[in-house]
């Protein structure tokens, strides 16, 4: 992860200033592990429309922005997010919010069947206020320690309940893990996409794979609305993704907020009892298989036989920098379906990345529950996973795109309807994983992994259209 504390000036290609004071912060470029103690806390405007933009506007004083810190570490972060019920529960005028994204409007649990939240993952089984509509705002706070985070969380309680007669509906608790692992034991978080006037050298092979051998970052409207995306920067004549007028739509984004549950248990047993036949009971290598990467990240398309000797560092300058066509297409070294060649299959769908490269998300999602000690393969009752999160200018172009076409279904990749296996699947669908090489090895039809239990699609306003927001100027 980069950090927000250099004093660079920020470009887009053509000269154009990109606005980090008025961008929220952890969006371009991460807080940095040093903050690996967060809580999301979801809050339902229940004191009324003045009242929520009373809050509103309180909180936009303590929003951390894109720009430079100075001074250096602050001890946590604030940032702010709406849902489309929360715009009409601050008395947003209708045809205001019709300007937005048709599924931001929309929402995640009325496009469940199309995201693959069916059996298991049905909202029926999410919590109650991400079903309910009573999810407004979500306030994220990023500390550097337990005792800032309680600190700023207890100032944050007082002020939405005790000051503006509002309700918190729910609060996710999240920490990094030790080695920034996610539950299931892989190093997560470090392939970002590479933006142009944001991204460092360091984040080569996040951006386009161009025929030279090259890459090129993707152009900032991808990911914050305002500024040419990879339509509008090569044809002025096009239209931007949905996004409301001014101040609404500049420097904005819209954000995936997802809790999934990780059955950890069940996973290790899984692969262990698969790799009793494979490769002479090569666990780890059986592992790498299903990410695409091994536990420490270390890419299978540069390291396809062994991790390396050293621990590997997914902040070294072309940690990402692999594409699959060159010497991969058949998925020797890293498979067809592995998750990181699912998730972005950089140049494998062939034109140069043409077909993928709109499909690219900024992710900043954190674990959340207990992990489960080491070598465990017994449930201990405790619910534990992932909250993911991740930013994009069209939810439905980007995550959608990815979670829909790439996780969900095998299709684009010739692999039928196999989905991704890291997530698992429904009893009985019968889908599998196929291990390419020398001899192929099948993993057995998917256990359930993976589980949705909540989430919403968010706006994050620029700081601007936060304050004008929290006075009702947005017509
Ligand atoms: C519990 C569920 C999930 C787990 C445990 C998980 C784990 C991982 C891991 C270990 C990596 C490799 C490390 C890295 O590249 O940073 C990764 C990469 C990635 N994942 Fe996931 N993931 C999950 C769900 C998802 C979902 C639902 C999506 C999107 C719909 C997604 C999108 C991505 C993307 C885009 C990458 C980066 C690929 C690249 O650029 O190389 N993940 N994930």
């Amino acid at each position: 992860m980069t950090k927000t504390d250099d004093a660079r000036p920020a470009v887009t290609a053509d000269g154009t200033p990109i606005e980090l004071a008025d961008i929220q912060g952890d969006i371009l470029r991460a807080y940095g592990n040093a903050y690996d103690c967060t809580t999301y806390v979801w809050i339902g405007l229940t004191g009324g429309p003045q009242a929520g933009r009373d809050l509103v506007a309180r909180l936009a004083e303590e929003v951390t922005s894109a720009a430079p810190w100075g001074g250096g570490k602050p001890t946590h972060h604030v940032n702010v997010a709406v849902t489309a019920d929360g715009l009409r529960a601050l008395g947003v005028r209708p045809h205001v919010i019709d300007s937005f994204s048709h599924e931001f409007r929309q929402g995640m649990k009325d496009r469940a069947e199309r995201l693959g939240d069916v059996g298991r993952n049905d909202p029926e089984h999410w919590t109650t206020c991400f079903t309910d509509g009573s999810a407004h705002l979500l306030v994220t706070v990023n500390a550097l320690t337990p005792k800032r985070l309680d600190e700023a969380l207890a100032r944050l309680r007082s002020v939405i309940t005790e000051t503006h007669g509002h309700t918190i509906v729910d609060e996710q608790a999240a920490k990094m893990l030790p080695g920034s692992r996610e539950h299931f034991g892989y190093a997560d978080g470090f392939a970002q996409p590479a933006i142009e006037g944001v991204s460092e050298e360091k984040t080569r092979g996040g951006g386009v794979p161009q025929s030279s051998g090259r890459w090129r970052p993707l152009a900032l409207g991808e990911f914050i609305l305002g500024y040419p995306d990879e339509d509008t920067r090569d044809d002025r004549e096009r239209r931007l993704p949905s996004a409301p007028d001014a101040p609404l739509g500049r420097n904005g984004t819209y954000m995936v907020w997802r809790r999934l549950e990780q059955d950890v248990a069940r996973f290790r047993r899984t692969v262990s009892a698969a790799a009793e036949r494979y490769e002479c009971g090569d666990e780890a290598k059986l592992r790498a298989k299903i990410v695409g990467r091994w536990d420490d990240g270390a890419p299978l398309s540069h390291y396809p036989d062994a991790p390396p000797e050293d621990t590997f560092d997914g902040r070294i300058p072309g940690a990402n920098d692999f594409r699959f066509l060159d010497d991969d297409v058949l998925g020797a070294k890293c498979p067809i379906g592995a998750h990181v060649r699912r998730t972005n299959p950089r140049d494998a769908l062939g034109w140069d990345g043409a077909l993928s490269f709109r499909h690219r998300i900024i992710r900043r999602g954190m674990p959340y529950g207990p992990e489960l000690p080491k070598r465990a393969t017994q449930d201990d009752g405790q619910e534990r996973g992932l909250v993911f999160a991740c930013f994009n200018a069209s939810i439905s172009r980007q995550f959608e795109a990815i979670q829909v076409q790439w996780v969900t279904d095998g299709n684009v990749f010739g692999l039928g309807h196999d989905s991704d296996f890291l997530m698992g699947g429904e009893p009985g669908s019968g889908r599998s994983m196929v291990i390419q090489g020398e001899c192929p090895f099948y993993l057995a039809p998917q256990d359930p992994f993976v589980s949705t239990r909540g989430g919403a699609y968010l706006f994050v306003p620029g700081l601007d259209a936060l304050r004008a927001l929290g006075v009702g100027h947005v017509s």
